[in-house]
């Protein structure tokens, strides 16, 4: 066991290998407020990566309604019981982390699930937490009958529990990108990696008798290109990008500028210490403490700041760039009305609007002598 830093905890902890990041490391955020869960990302990964036998359960992109929906069945639920409820004293987490808290002769804490757990990838879609019936009216936020989307990918964890548990060292970590992949020619199928990841997102596949995972779509980040499920999104939620390391700050890189400069965007149960790198914004309309507990404690300023995000000329203009390009925008800026987004080279990628033209239709038409709005 090593001793690393994980700046998400606030401290250092144990890990199985020593710190050793890559030299970038790639990073996602996704806005959960603009989610319809509408499954077109899921299904784009899906032709792309998970047509072939062995793989038909398999969703290495899935989105999940809160609070009653997972894939696996109970995934989260069962990780907040194995540690106990997360506390924070100054943005330092308290407790234990999975490497922490494993067992005797064990690596990590985990659990592995059951064949019908990966059976009912939609369970609890679109069901509220709190009472509805008839006239049930949804006001002041927070509201008191709510539920929203989580869209999951494999985190591309900087301390990936998966890679710590497998004892073939089949799995690594690519020290150029940071992308975390299962090498199938070692691989030997134990399965430890599935029990070990605390997001539940490395599956086996029975055919093969290998575990697979999300590969980050490497040979497109590898051409400048984000991931299928960034430029499938209908809602465009998804910015893929890359995020600097602990104590660094690019200010007009997206990604940074959303996790460290507004800190709008958080890690996803960040108590589990694999320093996961998909970056949320929390839903503003969810309760709070029940926020807290999924993405730490930064909850109540990400949110202050997000709603007012219309007044925030550079977030809003960011907030516009997400979806506008299939390329990774490495570095934006806003400049006037109009945000731009570059490449790596520093080439302009797309400029878009901070705001969208709106056109008001006249109520009624004198030359045609109609009117042009529902009147009944
Ligand atoms: Fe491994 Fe799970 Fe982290 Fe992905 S989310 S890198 S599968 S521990
Ligand atoms: Fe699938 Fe690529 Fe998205 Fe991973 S990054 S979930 S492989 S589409
Ligand atoms: Fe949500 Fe985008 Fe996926 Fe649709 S495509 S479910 S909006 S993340
Ligand atoms: Fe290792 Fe997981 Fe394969 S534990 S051997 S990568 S199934």
């Amino acid at each position: 066991m090593a001793n690393v830093f994980n700046w998400q905890l606030g401290r250092d902890m144990h890990y199985q290998y020593g710190a050793d990041r890559p030299a970038r490391q790639v990073a996602w955020v996704f806005d959960t407020n603009k989610c319809i869960a509408c499954q077109t990302c899921t299904i784009a990964c899906k032709q792309t990566w998970t047509w072939g036998r062995g793989q038909e359960y398999m969703l290495w992109n899935n989105v999940e309604t809160k609070p009653y929906g997972f894939f696996p069945t109970g995934w989260d639920v069962k990780l907040l019981e194995m540690l106990g409820p997360a506390s924070w004293r100054d943005g330092v987490y308290q407790g234990e982390t999975v490497f922490e808290k494993a067992p005797e002769g064990e690596r990590v804490l985990g659990w592995q699930p059951e064949a019908e757990d990966w059976s009912h990838p939609n369970v609890g879609e679109d069901e509220p937490a709190g009472e509805t019936g008839r006239g049930t009216y949804v006001g002041s936020i927070p509201h008191d009958v709510w539920f929203y989307y989580l869209a999951r990918i494999c985190n591309h964890c900087t301390y990936p529990a998966c890679l710590a548990a497998c004892p073939r060292n089949a799995i690594y970590k690519r020290p150029e990108d940071g992308i975390v992949l299962v090498d199938q020619s070692r691989c030997r199928g134990y399965q430890e990696c599935v029990t070990a990841c605390p997001y539940k997102k490395v599956m086996f596949n029975p055919v093969s008798g290998t575990s697979e995972k999300c590969i980050a779509c490497f040979p497109k980040i590898e051409q400048g290109l984000q991931t299928q499920c960034v430029t499938s999104c209908i809602g465009r939620i998804r910015f893929a990008g890359f995020i600097s390391p602990p104590g660094e700050v690019n200010e007009s890189n997206p990604i940074d500028f959303l996790v460290k400069v507004r800190k709008v965007a958080l890690p996803l149960y960040p108590q589990s210490g694999t320093e996961p790198n998909v970056y949320y914004v929390p839903p503003m309309h969810a309760p709070k403490p029940f926020l807290r507990q999924m993405f730490g404690p930064g909850v109540d300023e990400a949110l202050e700041t997000y709603t007012k995000a219309r007044e925030d000329r550079d977030l809003l203009g960011l907030m516009m760039l997400m979806g506008a390009t299939p390329y990774i925008i490495h570095a934006f800026k806003v400049e006037g009305e109009v945000a731009k987004g570059f490449d790596a080279s520093g080439k302009e990628l797309v400029s878009v609007p901070l705001r969208e033209p709106t056109f008001t239709r006249k109520y009624f038409d004198e030359v045609r002598d109609v009117y042009l709005h529902n009147i009944t």
